[in-house]
């Protein structure tokens, strides 16, 4: 029995209007314009308003997406939600999105996989199409990061933002879509990129609070070393299970974490910037929400046409990793 072909049938994305700007973080922490820009690409980040959470933000997003498809919602089957920022623990911001949407056919769960997300999202959703047990999968990446950053910690609170990307994927024609998938983890670098307050291990009380356990940790450089290895490392291997050379890539669009992770990406793949999709100077990095808003912005600028090879890689928390191929 051969696979039927899934590919991505339309984009959206959605990034609050709010702006936080290097400049604004220099009233707020001892840092400065220069060093954010040259040690991270980023000049400025969107802030969700008090009123908005991760599923409003994901809604806007997936009505694009659904839009751009041509797919109503009661065509989805199953909605995919990646976020580390849900609105509660439960029920799941996918569940409180697929009601929104008006989803009423679809299943709905959401993902654990920090930054990687996403891309493990749409590992899940193209094997449940391509094995004929769901047509139509929504998936998204949302994240309200301004909600669980210390902007006390200068070594955190300029690199986050929020936003939402999403995708509808569906059949595709037979030698479109996508062409393989690399996911992976490391479970023991898990304490370098962390919250550790909230869950069943140290619940949010006054004193977990207090001391700043409901806000992210990381260990920068750690986490920085470790994304330059495994940026390259993925995207090849993908590119290796596709049978697809390097230089026949027309555009990369990689986690937005920080502009010398993806340069060192680039080298790594012998590509030059051109065929890159870069947008952290305007959002940070939004986790798993940075993949889908810079794919849905790359759709919009008309950089990715009819039988380009586009490759998608993140990595993350947890530790996490993935990487995909595939032929628009
Ligand atoms: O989605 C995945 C999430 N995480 C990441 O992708 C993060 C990966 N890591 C990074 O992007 C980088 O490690 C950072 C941007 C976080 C930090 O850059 P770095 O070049 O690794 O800097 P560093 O942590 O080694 O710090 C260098 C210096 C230190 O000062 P001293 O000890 O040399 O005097 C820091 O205290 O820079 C200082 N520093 C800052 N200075 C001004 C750290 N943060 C700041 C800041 N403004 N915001």
């Amino acid at each position: 029995m051969s696979l039927q072909a899934v590919g991505i049938l339309g984009t959206g994305k959605y990034v609050p209007e709010k702006i936080l700007t290097n400049h604004d973080l220099e009233q707020m922490v001892e840092t400065n314009d220069e060093w954010i820009v040259t040690r991270t690409g980023i000049r400025e980040r969107r802030i969700a308003s008090p009123e908005e959470a991760t599923s409003d933000l994901a809604f806007m997003a997936s009505q694009e997406a659904l839009r751009n498809a041509g797919i109503g919602a009661e065509e989805l089957d199953l909605i995919i939600v990646a976020t580390v920022t849900p609105d509660k623990f439960f029920p799941s911001t996918a569940c409180l999105l697929q009601e929104r949407l008006g989803a009423r056919k679809a299943a709905a769960f959401d993902l654990s996989a920090a930054c990687s997300g996403f891309i493990y999202g749409l590992a899940n959703a193209t094997s449940m199409i391509a094995s004929g047990m769901y047509k139509h999968v929504l998936v998204v990446g949302a994240e309200c990061l301004s909600r669980i950053t210390d902007y006390t910690d200068r070594n955190t609170c300029i690199l986050f933002g929020d936003g939402a990307g999403a995708v509808v994927l569906g059949p595709v024609a037979e030698g479109r879509g996508f062409r393989s998938f690399e996911l992976g983890a490391d479970g023991g670098g898990g304490e370098l990129l962390k919250i550790d307050g909230g869950g069943s291990r140290i619940p949010l009380d006054k004193d977990s609070t207090a001391q700043n356990r409901h806000y992210i940790q990381m260990a920068g450089s750690e986490v920085f070393k470790f994304a330059v290895r495994i940026m390259g490392n993925a995207a090849e291997e993908a590119l290796r299970k596709a049978g697809i050379n390097k230089s026949d890539i027309d555009l990369l669009v990689p986690h937005q974490a920080n502009i010398r992770i993806i340069q060192s990406s680039l080298n790594r793949l012998e590509l030059e910037e051109d065929k890159c999709m870069i947008n952290l100077d305007k959002y940070g990095n939004v986790s798993a929400a940075s993949i889908p808003i810079a794919l849905a912005e790359a759709v919009e600028q008309g950089k990715v046409s009819e039988g380009d090879c586009v490759v998608l890689v993140g990595f993350g928390g947890g530790l996490t990793w993935g990487a995909t191929v595939l032929i628009w």
